[in-house]
């Protein structure tokens, strides 16, 4: 087949994917052995608790090898979805598959033209061709641009608790990561200007990664928080990194600002952001990712610095798939989130009086105070006799005693070490046994 006869073929498949229904009909190349046909189009059922054991997944099976011999009834550390894909999606990627030639790709036109059109139609952002860059996922991208605007060795802000690989990219990149820690009152959080005008004041500081909702508290900036962050990192000459990779889980009540959207001049002159379709579509294996910027120089700046514009084959597929034909799906997952964090906050604060939780405005993360259940068990100090942190005896205590394991809020960073994050994109069946178990392991103190 002709490269040109591939692409038409290809672009049928996309075209075609949300009207078929998903009977796919090659079993053979589909080793997944938890594949099921399925005949509803738009969504499956979100109570299902769908298996994901034995698939090499990060979220379930290293938890396995964390916990040898140790029942696991639900993993909720690792922020992946449990749901099924959207079936257009399954069924693009069964159909490429049939096509058994995985030379190099020619990255389609209609794979640029889908996120343009799908963050204009979404989020209002208007952006042509020039302004945006492809990669094999936000935390590379994040490492490209810091490799085009920091020095070596100079620090990069980033409000703590924050997302552990993002310290871990700003490092890769040889940077250092330098905590901007976010006000904590009353249990909610809030950004700290006078800090970060301290901060970004220094020399020796050339970028603010911001993350838009924030990853583990939820938090979505304000237009307000957004427009004086961007004027402190024009006035300091910072660049602000934006990394909105959470931005299509927002709660019912809450309200999503791109930064992108405001078009201030500092915006204009400071602001790059970091999307992709994995969070939203749970296609975090394929590694795709994309950025953009007002100014197409910035985006030049960040090819020219070494920046990988790979794209593979099936994440392109199933990528594009994903913003042309299966929107329908991801405001349904969203609603389905947005019940269970009320489950959660709920549950919690009837029969859970041991931790504490405020609901997030953003994400699928529930990041939940353990300060009363740690010191009720005195976790810092066998922790010290096993040298290892709090958080480990926390998380293993609740293995041991509930079969339930969730993350750890040390790892990100200063002011995570009494929390623990749960991830809730799941069965809500599945979550509320989980609640019961941590409910049973809290009544046993
Ligand atoms: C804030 C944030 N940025 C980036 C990532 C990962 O991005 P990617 O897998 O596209 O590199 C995550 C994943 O949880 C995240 O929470």
């Amino acid at each position: 087949m002709s490269k040109v006869k591939i692409n038409k073929s290809r672009r049928r498949l996309i075209q075609s994917a949300g009207s078929i229904p998903i009977a796919v009909s090659a079993p053979n190349v589909l080793s997944n052995h938890h594949h099921r046909e399925q005949t509803n189009p738009v969504v499956s059922n979100l109570d299902e608790i769908y298996p994901r054991w034995k698939t090499d997944s990060a979220k379930w099976d290293l938890q396995t090898k964390r916990f040898p011999g140790q029942k696991i009834h639900a993993a909720m550390g690792i922020a992946d979805l449990d749901f099924k894909t959207a079936p257009e999606i399954t069924k693009a990627i069964a159909e490429r598959v049939l096509h058994e030639n995985w030379g190099y790709i020619l990255t389609p036109d209609s794979y640029y033209e889908s996120i343009v059109e799908w963050i204009l139609k979404r989020y209002g952002e208007r952006i042509s061709r020039d302004q945006l860059l492809l990669s094999t996922g936000v935390l590379p991208a994040i490492q490209s641009a810091i490799r085009a605007f920091c020095p070596k060795n100079s620090k990069v802000v980033l409000n703590s608790p924050g997302y552990t690989e993002l310290y871990a990219s700003i490092r890769k990149a040889d940077c250092m990561p330098d905590e901007s820690p976010l006000i904590k009152k009353n249990g909610m959080y809030s950004l700290d200007f006078p800090d970060l005008s301290k901060r970004l004041a220094r020399d020796d500081v050339h970028a603010f990664l911001l993350v838009n909702p924030h990853n583990p508290t939820g938090n979505c900036w304000s237009r307000d928080d957004l427009k004086k962050v961007a004027k402190i990192c024009d006035e300091n000459d910072v660049m602000l990194f934006s990394d909105e990779i959470h931005c299509d889980f927002i709660a019912d009540d809450a309200q999503y600002t791109p930064i992108y959207s405001l078009a201030t001049e500092a915006v204009k002159r400071k602001a790059i952001i970091f999307k992709s379709t994995t969070k939203a579509f749970n296609l975090s294996a394929f590694k795709t990712g994309y950025v953009y910027a007002h100014d197409a120089e910035i985006i030049s700046k960040i090819r020219q610095a070494g920046h990988v514009e790979f794209a593979n084959t099936l994440g392109v597929i199933a990528s594009e798939v994903a913003y042309t034909h299966s929107e329908k799906w991801l405001n349904e997952v969203s609603k389905y989130i947005n019940q269970n964090m009320i489950l959660v906050e709920k549950y919690i604060r009837k029969n859970i009086p041991l931790i504490r939780f405020y609901r997030p405005e953003g994400t699928y993360l529930a990041w939940i105070d353990f300060t009363e259940w740690m010191s009720a068990i005195d976790a810092k100090e066998k922790a010290n006799e096993k040298n290892e942190e709090e958080g480990d005896y926390m998380e293993r205590y609740l293995v041991e005693k509930a079969g339930i394991q969730l993350g750890r809020g040390y790892r990100f960073g200063s002011g995570g070490e009494k929390y623990l994050r749960m991830n809730v994109g799941t069965s809500k069946i599945l979550l509320k046994e989980a609640l019961d178990r941590i409910k049973m392991a809290a009544d046993d103190l």
